[in-house]
């Protein structure tokens, strides 16, 4: 029976997508289960959770078209202090645009990461809208890939999986614009202000 470790890679990991994500995972699951985030000093603790476990399955959000830098540093002490059977990898990623393909990259980072430290790959969900999706009707898809995504890893039968809101794109931009400036308001940030550099009272140069 598989024995999964679900690590959740998101920077804001207790109020995440990603914890959503891994939930419904959780539910979806006929094998163990056990959950973890990545933070900056629980290196020590996610390599031992990896003993024992035969699947690894990383939660995590695109940022940046790549992976979070708290992920990058817990999968670089993986390789360093390699468990004495190295788990199948499989990957769930969100991202905040609507093209699920925005995570490929990241997958390959995964991948080159399997590839490098020689643990062998296994299946991805690539979600699109994953900041929105789980708050529409549509959430009923993501459920089902998720499902899908765990008969993969239990079964060992792998596949890359991908879902997105089956609107327009230019639906999609409409609906998120608007989101975000309601947003903004609510928190007293303009569109205007929210279309610059400026981060909490400072340009990126420091001025
Ligand atoms: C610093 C940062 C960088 C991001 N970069 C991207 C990106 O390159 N492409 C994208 O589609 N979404 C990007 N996003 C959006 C996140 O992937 C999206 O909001 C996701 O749902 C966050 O998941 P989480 O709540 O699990 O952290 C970024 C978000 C942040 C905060």
């Amino acid at each position: 029976m598989a024995e999964i470790l679900i690590l959740n890679g998101s920077p804001r990991a207790p109020r995440s997508n990603s914890k959503r994500y891994a939930e419904l995972f959780s539910e979806s699951c006929r094998g163990q289960t056990r959950y973890l985030a990545v933070g900056r000093d629980n290196h020590q603790e996610l390599c031992g959770a990896l003993e024992g476990c035969t699947d690894l399955l990383l939660v995590f959000p695109l940022y940046a078209d790549g992976i979070p830098v708290p992920l990058l540093h817990a999968l670089k002490a993986f390789e360093e202090q390699p468990p004495k059977r190295r788990p199948t990898v499989s990957v769930l990623i969100n991202c905040g645009f609507y093209e699920s393909e925005q995570n490929d990259a990241a997958v390959d980072m995964v991948r080159q990461f399997c590839r490098q430290a020689g643990f062998p790959f296994g299946s991805v969900l690539e979600i699109g809208s994953g900041e929105a999706i789980l708050d529409t009707p549509f959430r009923a898809m993501v459920r089902g890939k998720i499902k899908k995504l765990a008969r993969a890893i239990e079964t060992g039968k792998h596949s890359a999986l991908r879902v997105t809101m089956p609107i327009s794109r230019g639906m999609f931009v409409k609906a998120s614009t608007k989101y975000w400036i309601r947003y903004g308001a609510k928190n007293g940030v303009t569109a205007e202000q929210m279309a610059t550099m400026q981060i909490e009272g400072s340009a990126p140069n420091g001025k």
